[in-house]
């Protein structure tokens, strides 16, 4: 598939790139509505909400441990997408924002900087008192505890769960508000906030383009839809959005 973008510009091109578990399908993690709408065989209500955490915590944290001791065992590596918006941060510098619902770290580790984590981190936990995160790559469980309160308090995934506030959304909405261009890769399109970027960053100006498997929810709303493998098409937007912006 040939990937023509119908933006010239002789100005620094505002790129923001949302992405979703699709981005990450082809390293080996799997997305979470491919498989009749179980993630790695829970339902979500199972292991992200609240509720859940409150119901049944060992199963919640054995669910996290296990996705993050999977993410961290060298079989999960970044891909060509992954390395195509590293090369994309490149060139464009802090006029580049990636918002990601991932919750993996194979963004950073292709080499992201300027990444914003929506829906949380695998690798962080944090405390249930302050919300104090902490970097962990260990398992945690029922009897982990913060240091940031006397007494100690219980720790949780640092995942955003259904019901919550997602992170990070004033700084979203602002560059969404002055992007030329914004990007959505491998998502289904059916988790507000996020789903709703499209609307907003085209109420505002921005050229917005989907990278998917398959249509998504709300593929009509975008200017230009690319559909195939993310290391393909991923590959070849970067390719035509330098050309776009020589
Ligand atoms: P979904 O599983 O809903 O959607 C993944 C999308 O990626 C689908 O549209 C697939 O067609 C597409 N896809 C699959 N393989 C692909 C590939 N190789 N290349 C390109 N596209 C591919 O995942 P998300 O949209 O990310 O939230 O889900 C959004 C949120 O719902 C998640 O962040 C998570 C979940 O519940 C929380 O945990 C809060």
């Amino acid at each position: 598939m040939k990937i023509d973008l119908n933006i010239e510009t002789n100005k620094a091109l505002k790129v923001v790139v949302l992405t979703g578990a699709g981005i990450s399908a082809e390293s080996g993690l799997k997305t979470f509505r491919d498989n009749n709408g179980l993630w790695e065989n829970h339902r979500v209500e199972e292991v992200a909400t609240p509720e859940a955490f409150s119901a049944d915590p060992d199963l919640v944290y054995r669910f996290y441990n296990t996705r993050r001791q999977q993410l961290l065992s060298g079989d999960v590596k970044p891909n060509a997408a992954h390395a195509a918006l590293a090369q994309l941060e490149d060139m464009l510098g802090d006029n580049f924002l990636l918002v990601t619902q991932n919750v993996d770290n194979l963004h950073e580790r292709a080499g992201n900087k300027n990444i914003l984590h929506m829906h949380g981190e695998l690798t962080s936990v944090k405390c249930v008192s302050s919300g104090v995160a902490f970097h962990t790559d260990s398992d945690i469980d029922m009897h982990s505890r913060c240091t940031c309160c006397t007494p100690a308090n219980r720790l949780r995934p640092d995942i955003v769960w259904f019901g919550e506030i997602p992170y990070h959304m004033t700084e979203i909405e602002n560059r969404l508000a002055e992007a030329d261009v914004f990007v959505s890769i491998g998502t289904s399109g059916n988790v507000y906030p996020a789903a709703g970027f499209v609307q907003f960053a085209k109420r505002c100006g921005a050229y917005c383009v989907e990278l998917n498997l398959e249509p998504s929810n709300g593929s009509h709303e975008f200017d230009a839809a690319f559909h195939g493998r993310a290391t393909d098409i991923v590959t070849k937007f970067v390719s035509a959005i330098s050309r776009s912006s020589s």
